[in-house]
């Protein structure tokens, strides 16, 4: 079932992929006819699209019930139109749409960025089964003469500028199955009047940017049986609802920041989620301690439970969750060490226990979890050697134990061990020895920090090895966004980061062994490294000069040698670094004269950055080289202590991939996933929209990597 996440992961990134589409319709449809009027309402539609796929370009001659995203009735008539992610040029559009299309059952405009509001008279399109506008731009209220559409089965709307409040009357509405209204800016009062006469509905959805109130009475009865319930942003607790408790076919269930409070209701687990494959209850205040179990969810894939105030031992019963693939716990407040029967779940492809007080060593049991591919064990306080069974995680694309008491010889793990590796975080931890060189051959690792360690010996000479911080091809990387529902990492301590890398590690690239014992001189191999954008060098015991082939390292926005012995000239090509926003060469015993030029000159603390040195000259020290003109004045910037630390502790994170996001996406229940391919036609069956998927993933990854 873990695919659903993968399925939806990917429809949700499909929409940016696979461009302007719709879904080929009908056999009945080829060549056939529209009618005229209806033909150049499509033309007109076609105008106002922007079809960078080419999708459209079917778009032409007569057979316009053939034309892809379209289908007909036996008429003649357009009862399909499906056109996604095409971003329109932000017109308003659905008015003249709706009012010569009007035999629609199927309108589906999602990610197109349509602006305005939506008419009332989209109520005369009276046929209307699905209405998907999701992901575009529309705003002001969802109007009334939506409650007239009532053979309506799917309305979705989330993720667009509506407001106002929820209009009581879709309660109205007893066909609806579908109702997807996340994401907008509601306000108002959320109550079971607006649901109390949805006998259908299976799925609803529903945040708002604004404030919505959520007022369902605790002793309501829900006349449906959802199988999804997303809800998020809203003061829903402190109780759990117990109207949920009624409904017994729940597959996902996602409740965060909802304020909900205290212990999570011992028959949750046992009955309320006993089918459940994604639960997400993240950022509420739950304490639960031990719940009892009646029996473990069978089929549970996701369980988030990060931020909230989970105490005590690392709870054991977990371990009988047996088909979990994502387990996401970080921002608690566990304590102890953690359990040997983790090593259960041999499902497990994301483990996140990040931030909590865990302690202890941590149990060799890893061996066991093939599927393993993000680890996140940052900030807690565990001790000792890494399990030997690290190295089976053949999976693995993260691997995070940094701000923790591991006492270890760097690992020695090979590439033939872990090949798809892409993050190594290590700092601030008591590891030692040499950087080993079998580092060199992680063709995929984009991020490797070692910072704040004992680490000695030299940088070894063949980090050009590193592929993918070498080469200038893109989407050959292995790309790690994908499938990862937890998807935190915590990248460096770099000032400037945070703002920039919010969404993506797609890009990001960077080499961290600062504050360690290393000596000898810098390789001339790292100036090969041309995607990295941050080198960190800095409290070593570099020796030698500067790389004249600095300014190779064509995307470097952070530079820092500081606190090393280098002597000779800063190079010249430094100015050639055309990104770099952040520069620290201070104290080393550099000297010469300061290079001038380009971006070297818009850097901020020019002073600080070459302070501690006292054999440099020229500007912006203001000490002049020998056949200099006076400069104007005489200040003396050599006091300058740059050597602050207080950047270190600075922490930047990093939603890899589609991080938090994600969750959204598919516990907001694939929102996005409007116009997969027959997703229309099953998409009230999990199971075969899994399978959809898997083919659509395969297509997807070839797309994506090899395009
Ligand atoms: C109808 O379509 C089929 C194939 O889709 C094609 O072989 C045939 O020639 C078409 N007929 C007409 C009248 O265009
Ligand atoms: C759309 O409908 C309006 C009024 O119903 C009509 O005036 C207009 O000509 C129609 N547009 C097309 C392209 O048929
Ligand atoms: C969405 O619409 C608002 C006005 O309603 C506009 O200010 C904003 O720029 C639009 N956003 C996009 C992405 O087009
Ligand atoms: C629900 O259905 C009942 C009976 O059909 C009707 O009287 C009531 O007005 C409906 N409520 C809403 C909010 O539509
Ligand atoms: C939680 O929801 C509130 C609004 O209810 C919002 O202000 C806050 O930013 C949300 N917090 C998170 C972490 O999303
Ligand atoms: C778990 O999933 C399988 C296959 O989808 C299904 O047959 C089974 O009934 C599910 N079990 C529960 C408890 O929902
Ligand atoms: C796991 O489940 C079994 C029975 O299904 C139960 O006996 C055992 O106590 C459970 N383990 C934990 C740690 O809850
Ligand atoms: C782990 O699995 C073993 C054997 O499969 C079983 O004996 C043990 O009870 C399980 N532990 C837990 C906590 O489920
Ligand atoms: C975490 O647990 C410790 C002791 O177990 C307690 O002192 C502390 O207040 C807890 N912190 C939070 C945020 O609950
Ligand atoms: C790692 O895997 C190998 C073979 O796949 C196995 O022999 C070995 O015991 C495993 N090591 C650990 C620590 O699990
Ligand atoms: C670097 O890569 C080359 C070929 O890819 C390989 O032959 C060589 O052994 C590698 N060097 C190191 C030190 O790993
Ligand atoms: C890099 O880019 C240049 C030109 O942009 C191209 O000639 C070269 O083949 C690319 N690939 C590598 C690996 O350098």
């Amino acid at each position: 079932m873990n695919l659903l996440v993968l399925a939806c992961a990917l429809a949700f990134l499909s929409t940016s992929y696979l461009g302007c589409q719709g879904t080929d319709l009908s056999e009945d449809s080829r060549n056939k006819t529209c009618i005229a009027g209806e033909k150049q309402v499509l033309l007109d539609l076609k105008k106002i699209l922007i079809d960078q796929d080419k999708w459209l370009e079917s778009w032409v001659g007569d057979y316009c019930c053939s034309w892809q995203g379209i289908g007909c009735d036996k008429d003649g008539h357009v009862t399909e139109l499906d056109v996604g992610d095409c971003s329109s040029k932000g017109d308003s559009i659905i008015p003249f749409l709706v009012r010569n299309l009007t035999f629609l059952t199927t309108l589906t405009l999602s990610q197109n960025n349509f602006q305005g509001l939506i008419p009332k008279s989209i109520g005369d399109l009276k046929s209307l089964v699905t209405l998907e506008l999701s992901f575009n731009n529309l705003s002001g209220p969802l109007p009334e003469s939506f409650c007239r559409l009532s053979k309506l089965e799917k309305l979705d709307v989330g993720d667009n500028q509506l407001s106002g409040t929820i209009p009581k009357c879709i309660g109205q509405l007893s066909t609806l199955k579908w109702l997807d209204l996340f994401q907008n800016s509601w306000e108002g009062v959320l109550s079971e009047q607006q649901l109390v006469n949805l006998t259908s509905l299976t799925f609803l959805s529903i945040s708002s940017k604004s404030k919505l109130v959520y007022h369902v009475s605790s002793e309501w009865i829900p006349p449906f049986q959802l199988q999804g319930f997303t809800i998020e942003n809203m003061r829903v607790g402190p109780e759990f609802p117990p109207w949920l408790l009624t409904q017994e076919e729940l597959l996902l269930l996602k409740m965060s920041n909802s304020s909900l409070v205290g212990t999570i209701p011992a028959d949750w687990f046992g009955n309320l989620l006993s089918h459940a494959v994604h639960v997400d209850l993240s950022y509420n205040d739950i304490s639960m301690a031990r719940p009892s179990f009646i029996s473990a969810p069978n089929n549970l894939s996701t369980l988030r439970l990060s931020n909230n105030r989970l105490s005590d031992e690392f709870p054991a019963y977990i371990c009988n969750f047996s088909s979990l693939t994502a387990l996401l716990l970080s921002d608690n407040n566990f304590t102890g060490e953690l359990p040997r029967c983790l090593g259960n779940l041999t499902q497990l492809e994301e483990l996140d226990v990040m931030d909590n007080h865990l302690s202890g060593h941590v149990p060799d049991v890893f061996g066991s979890l093939e599927r393993l591919s993000y680890l996140n064990f940052y900030n807690n306080s565990f001790e000792g050697k890494l399990p030997l069974s690290f190295q089976n995680l053949t999976q693995l694309l993260i691997f995070d134990v940094g701000n923790n008491n591991f006492r270890d010889a760097l690992p020695t793990w090979t590439s033939q061990q872990i090949p798809y590796l892409t993050y190594i975080g290590l700092r601030a931890n008591h590891f030692y020895g040499t950087i080993p060189i079998q580092l060199c051959n992680f063709s995929s690792i984009q991020i490797i920090n070692l910072a704040r360690n004992h680490i000695t010996g030299n940088i070894p000479q063949c980090f050009n090895n590193l592929t993918a911080m070498t080469t200038n091809e893109t989407g050959i990387r292995y790309y790690f966004g994908d499938t990862l529902v937890g998807g935190k990492v915590l990248i460096d301590d770099v000032k400037g980061y945070e703002l920039k890398y919010t969404s993506t590690l797609d890009f990001f690239y960077s080499i961290n062994l600062s504050d360690n014992n290393i000596s000898g001189e810098i390789p001339e191999e790292l100036m090969d490294l041309r995607n990295l954008l941050n080198l960190n060098l800095a409290g070593n015991n570099l020796v030698g000069k500067i790389p004249a082939r600095i300014g190779k390292i064509e995307q470097l926005e952070f530079l820092d040698l500081s606190r090393n012995k280098l002597s000779g000239p800063i190079p010249q090509s430094l100015s050639e670094l055309k990104f770099l926003v952040r520069l620290n060469l201070s104290f080393n015993d550099l000297s010469g004269r300061i290079p001038t030029g380009n971006q070297l000159q818009t850097l901020d603390n020019l002073s600080s950055i070459y302070a501690g040195n006292n054999q440099l000259c020229g500007r912006p020290i203001l000490k002049l080289c020998s056949g200099d003109a006076k400069p104007h004045e005489g200040h003396d910037y050599e006091k300058d202590n740059s050597d602050n630390d207080s950047d270190s502790d600075e922490h930047v994170w990093f939603y890899a991939g589609i991080g938090p996001g994600l969750l959204v996406g598919f516990l907001g229940f694939c929102s996005s996933l409007h116009y997969m391919k027959s997703w229309r036609h099953s998409y009230f069956n999990f199971v075969e929209m899994v399978l959809d998927k898997i083919a659509v993933f395969i297509a997807l990854s070839w797309k994506k990597f090899y395009k």
